[in-house]
C-alpha cells in the first residue's frame, strides 16, 4: 500500500488527519520537528487499524525530502508544516515565515515529482486568504471573493495555492487546495509555532480550570469548523477520483456567534464548577476575544461537491471536543 504522507503531523491539525487516516488502516508517515508525537498520541495510534512512521526533518531540507520519498513509496501528500505567525514574529523574521509556509511547500512538491508515485496533493490554504474581503462580504465564496490577505501567514497562504497548482500542474501532479476555516477541537496545543490559538481552546481550558468567563455582550460573526469536521473534508479531497475544483473552502459556513451560548453551556455540563455570562454595559469581556469585526462566513457549496457536508452543529461538535478533553484527563482515550 502506498503511504500518505502528513507533514507538520505532529501539529493540531496534522494529528487528527494522522488519527483518522490510521483508523481507517493508512500507511501514514508523519515528517516534522518533532521527534516524536505527543502524549497520548503513541500509545493511542499504536491500537489503530493503520501503520505510522515518524520522522524527524525540516521542510526547508530538500536532502532530507528527497531521501524520505527514496525510502518509501509515497502516494499522497498532505504539505502541512506551517508557521502560523503573529505580528511580531512576521516582523522578526519574515524570510523564515516565507521559507517554511512557501519554499517547504515547493520543496516537498519538488520531492513528490521527482518520486512519481503521488497521485494526489492536499495543498494547505487558509481562510487568511480572504484577508480584508472577509470583512466586506458576507458570503466568502471561492470564485467571487476577492483574496486580501493581510497578514504575512495569509500572503504565503495565498502563493501556497497559487503557486502550488501552479507547479503542481507544470509538474505533473494532481493537486487540490484546501482553504481551512479557522478550526479548534481535539489535539489542539501550542507547537510554539502558532502564535494565535483557537477561542475555543482558552475557553476549554478555564472550564477545566473551573473558572467563570465573561464574554463579549455581542461576540462578532464568526465562522468555525471542527477540526473533526475539517479532517472529513480532507479525506474527502484526498480520495476524489475527479475533483471538480481545484480550491475549495472546508469550513462550516455557519456563524457561530448565536450559538455561542449554547456552546459554552455545554462546556459548563461537562465541567461543571465552569460559569459564563455576557459582560454588562460598559464591561470588557474576561478573556481575549479572537476577533472584534463581524467576518462573513465561508460557502462550502464547492465543498459539497466533493461529497462534504459538517456533520456538527456547533453545540454538539463543542459537546463533543469535551468529552475528548474528559477521556484525555482520565487517559480513557481511544
Ligand atoms: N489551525 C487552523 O485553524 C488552520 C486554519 C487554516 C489553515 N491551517 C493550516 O493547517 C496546517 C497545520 O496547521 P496547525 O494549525 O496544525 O499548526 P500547528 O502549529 O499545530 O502545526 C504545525 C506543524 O508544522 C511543523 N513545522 C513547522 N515548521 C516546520 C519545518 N520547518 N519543518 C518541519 N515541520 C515544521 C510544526 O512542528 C508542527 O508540528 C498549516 O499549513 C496551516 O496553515 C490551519
Amino acid at each position: 500500500m502506498d503511504a500518505i504522507l502528513v507533514t507538520g503531523g505532529a501539529g493540531f491539525v496534522g494529528l487528527n488527519l494522522v488519527e483518522a487516516l490510521l483508523r481507517r488502516g493508512d500507511h501514514v508517515v508523519v515528517f516534522g520537528r518533532e521527534a516524536t508525537l505527543p502524549n497520548p498520541a503513541p500509545a493511542l495510534f499504536a491500537r489503530l487499524p493503520g501503520r505510522l512512521e515518524t520522522i524527524q526533518g525540516d521542510v526547508q531540507d530538500q536532502a532530507a525530502l528527497r531521501d524520505l520519498f527514496r525510502a518509501r513509496r509515497i502516494g499522497a501528500v498532505f504539505p502541512f508544516a506551517a508557521i502560523t505567525a503573529g505580528p511580531a514574529r512576521e516582523a522578526a523574521d519574515p524570510a523564515l515565515v516565507i521559507d517554511v509556509n512557501l519554499k517547504g511547500v515547493l520543496a516537498t512538491l519538488a520531492a513528490a515529482r521527482d518520486a512519481g508515485t503521488v497521485r494526489r496533493v492536499v495543498l494547505p490554504s487558509s481562510a487568511a486568504v480572504y484577508g480584508e474581503s472577509a470583512y466586506a462580504h458576507p458570503v466568502l465564496d471561492e470564485v467571487t471573493t476577492p483574496p486580501a490577505p493581510i497578514t504575512l501567514y495569509g500572503v504565503t497562504k495565498y502563493a501556497v495555492e497559487r503557486a502550488g497548482l501552479r507547479l503542481a500542474g507544470a509538474w505533473g501532479l494532481d493537486a487540490v487546495a484546501a482553504r481551512i476555516g479557522a478550526t479548534f477541537g481535539p489535539w489542539e496545543r501550542d507547537t510554539g509555532l502558532r502564535d494565535t490559538l483557537s477561542l475555543h481552546l482558552t475557553l476549554a481550558e478555564a472550564a477545566q480550570r473551573g473558572e467563570a468567563v465573561v464574554i463579549p455582550a455581542a461576540p462578532p460573526a464568526y465562522d468555525w469548523v471542527y477540526v473533526r469536521d475539517l479532517v472529513a473534508g480532507l479525506l474527502a479531497l484526498l480520495d476524489a477520483p475527479d475533483p471538480p475544483h481545484r480550491v475549495v473552502n472546508l469550513a462550516s459556513g455557519t456563524d457561530w456567534a448565536p450559538h455561542y451560548p449554547a456552546c459554552l453551556d455545554a462546556l459548563a455540563r461537562a465541567f461543571p464548577g465552569f460559569r459564563w455570562r455576557h459582560a454588562a454595559p460598559g464591561e470588557a469581556p474576561s478573556i481575549a476575544w479572537n476577533e472584534t469585526r463581524p467576518r462573513g462566513v465561508m460557502a462550502n457549496a464547492r465543498a459539497a461537491d466533493f461529497g462534504w457536508r459538517p456533520a456538527f452543529a456547533p453545540a454538539a461538535a463543542v459537546k463533543d471536543y469535551a468529552g475528548w478533553l474528559l477521556a484525555k484527563r482520565d487517559a480513557r482515550l481511544g
